[in-house]
């Protein structure tokens, strides 16, 4: 697996697992478990080590899948990443969640720790020091957000001790400027995160793999002068972005390691401006 470093201590895996509808979507599916717990395996077997996951995810049962699936491997080979939910932002329920996460997770500590979605609700004052207390006691590595636009991610900064390092958006050949929850990813969040040394982690990233099939005819004509697939041109254009990471979720041998061939190679210059300038539909 790459990795990508910006500044200080952090890095992150350039392509990660999501993990959203694995075990259920808002409510918990146990049915699939069996086969869930063999799809997560099988990623981290083909050495997808960077995990993303949320407290929100089937109700918490998707990280029951990811703790029982770790116990197999060394987790300081995983880079686990999960989410607190708006609504428990709280300085106590902040808390409160993390240490769920962990007990679902099987692990005494996350790589990276999220706040899902910004609450105006709560004061971003109190949740930042929590983000600070689980530092302090190791619980959590880094502290990230998601879904932030830049006002919300500098007042979250000016109430922590410590660096954000990271803010999950959705983001795609598709979606650029104005996406479910975010605006202007592509104006203001990627270069203002680039400038101040935040990782962007991308969700989406294929949406929701409408990116990998054929239809879009740039996108196509590139996949055939490269020899490479949809779904490889549309990551690679991610991941060749300074500071961009990308977290896709797939639970098929051959579309995970579709997407690991999205590494190891560049689009010309030339190309990625194409893809940048020209809009796929
Ligand atoms: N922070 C947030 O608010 C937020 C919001 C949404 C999602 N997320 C995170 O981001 C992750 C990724 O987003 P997503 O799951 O919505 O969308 P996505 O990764 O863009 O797309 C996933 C879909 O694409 C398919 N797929 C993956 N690789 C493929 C390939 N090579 N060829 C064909 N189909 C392929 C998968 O099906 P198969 O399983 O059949 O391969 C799945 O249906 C989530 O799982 C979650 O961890 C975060």
């Amino acid at each position: 697996m790459k990795f990508k470093k910006l500044t200080g201590q952090i890095k992150i895996p350039v392509i990660g697992l999501g993990t959203w509808a694995i075990g259920g979507k808002n409510e918990a599916d146990t049915t699939q478990d069996n086969k869930n717990i063999s799809a997560i395996k099988t990623a981290i077997q083909l050495r997808i080590t960077f995990i993303d996951t949320a407290e929100a995810y089937a109700k918490g049962h998707t990280e029951e899948l990811i703790g029982k699936t770790i116990q197999d491997f060394d987790r300081k080979s995983l880079f686990i990443t999960s989410k607190v939910s708006p609504e428990h932002l709280k300085y106590n329920d902040l808390i409160e969640s993390a240490k769920m996460s962990l007990k679902r997770l099987k692990t005494d500590y996350l790589d990276l720790y999220l706040i899902h979605l910004p609450n105006p609700e709560i004061p971003i004052r109190e949740t930042m020091q929590a983000m600070d207390y689980l530092i302090e006691q190791k619980l959590i590595r880094f502290i990230g957000v998601s879904n932030f636009s830049v006002e919300q991610i500098k007042e979250a900064q000016r109430y922590t001790k410590n660096r954000i390092v990271a803010n999950q958006i959705e983001y795609n050949l598709l979606v650029r400027n104005s996406g479910r929850v975010t605006s202007n990813m592509e104006s203001q969040i990627i270069p203002y995160c680039q400038k101040n040394n935040i990782f962007i982690i991308v969700w989406r990233p294929l949406a929701k793999g409408e990116l990998a099939r054929p239809g879009f005819k740039l996108l196509d004509e590139l996949a055939e002068t490269y020899n490479k697939s949809q779904a490889q041109i549309a990551l690679n254009w991610l991941i060749s972005k300074k500071g961009v990471v990308a977290v896709t979720k797939s639970s098929k041998i051959n579309h995970l390691k579709e997407n690991l061939g999205a590494m190891g190679w560049r689009l010309r210059q030339e190309d990625a401006d194409r893809l940048d300038k020209e809009c796929l539909v």
